[in-house]
């Protein structure tokens, strides 16, 4: 009998990390399937993770597809599920189904600088896409991470970012001035004209929330970037994930299949529903 596409996989949490505590909260997830299976994925895609008795969220895929060992998954504390699921412990287990989406096309990108700008928790799927370019980057050109936080505690992957500043350029940024705050003060789409990112041949992928995302891409439009150049992730609610229950939709998208990349040029002739 074929598999039945709603039951989740079987995964145990192998590691919680705390990224942002306060009223937003942010945790990472570490997973590991319970048994073998044949999840394979690609960077922008998605999961569906159930807890059970309370319910399932989409979330997209922090980590990179390069590493087989586990799943990543870094997530605010927003309602029911996503609460049950910041107070799980290491151990207990949860469902995950997938992987949902298309993804980033990354393979068109071969060559071009990368320019990741992100918002919050809007760093989680860059993430994925950001890690794996690096391992390849002899396949890619420059790469640089602009990225925002309404504070200083608010910043996501922290330490990694540190070490991040090693390998690429990274640019941070708090919406308001705090003691002791070296970089930039603002939000995130005036850091983009402060830094003024070339769009010779050059992607920019923007995540996070959609008024960022908005005046990010007026600014890279002003800096000379064209519509093909630019990547987003559109994040309208979903519930079945594949493309059945009419959640999602976008005009006659399906925000979960046809979704949730993509480049300005596309989502510019979009029904404005997102
Ligand atoms: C493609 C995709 C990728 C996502 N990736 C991530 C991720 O990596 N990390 C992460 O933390 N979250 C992510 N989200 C958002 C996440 O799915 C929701 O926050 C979560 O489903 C809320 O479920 P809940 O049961 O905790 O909240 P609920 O009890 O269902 O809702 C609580 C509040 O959150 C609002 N809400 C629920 N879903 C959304 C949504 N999609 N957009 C805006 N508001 C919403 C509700 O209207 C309500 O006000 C993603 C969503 C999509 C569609
Ligand atoms: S979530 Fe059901 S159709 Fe997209």
């Amino acid at each position: 009998m074929k598999d039945n596409t709603y039951i989740p996989k079987l995964a145990k949490i192998i590691q919680i990390k705390e990224e942002v505590g306060g009223a937003r909260p942010i945790k990472t997830f570490r997973t590991q399937f319970i048994q073998d299976n044949n999840f394979s994925f690609k960077c922008g895609q998605c999961a569906m993770l159930s807890v059970f008795g309370k319910g399932e969220s989409m979330i997209s895929i922090s980590s990179t597809p390069l590493i087989k060992d586990y799943l990543q998954f870094s997530i605010l504390k927003m309602g029911r599920v996503t609460s049950s699921l910041h107070e799980m412990q290491e151990g207990d287990i949860i469902g995950i189904r997938g992987p949902y989406g298309n993804g980033f096309p990354m393979e068109k990108w071969k060559g071009k600088n990368l320019i990741f700008i992100g918002g919050g928790i809007g760093l989680a799927p860059i993430w994925s896409v950001l890690h794996t370019a690096l391992e390849k980057k002899e396949e890619y050109g420059d790469s640089m991470l602009i990225y925002g936080a309404r504070t200083s505690k608010d910043i996501v992957f922290k330490q990694e970012l540190a070490e991040l500043r090693k390998k690429m350029k990274v640019h941070l940024s708090v919406d308001v001035e705090e003691p002791g705050w070296e970089e930039f003060i603002g939000f995130v789409p005036l850091n983009v004209l402060e830094i003024k990112p070339s769009p010779k041949n050059s992607v920019a992928v923007t995540c996070g929330p959609p008024i960022m995302i908005k005046f990010v891409i007026q600014n890279l439009k002003a800096l000379g970037f064209e519509d093909e150049q630019i990547y987003t992730t559109v994040e309208n609610k979903m519930k079945c994930g594949i493309g059945k229950c009419g959640r999602c939709n976008i005009g006659l998208h399906y925000v979960c299949k046809d979704g949730p990349v993509y480049s300005w040029a596309e989502l510019k002739n979009l029904p404005q529903e997102y």
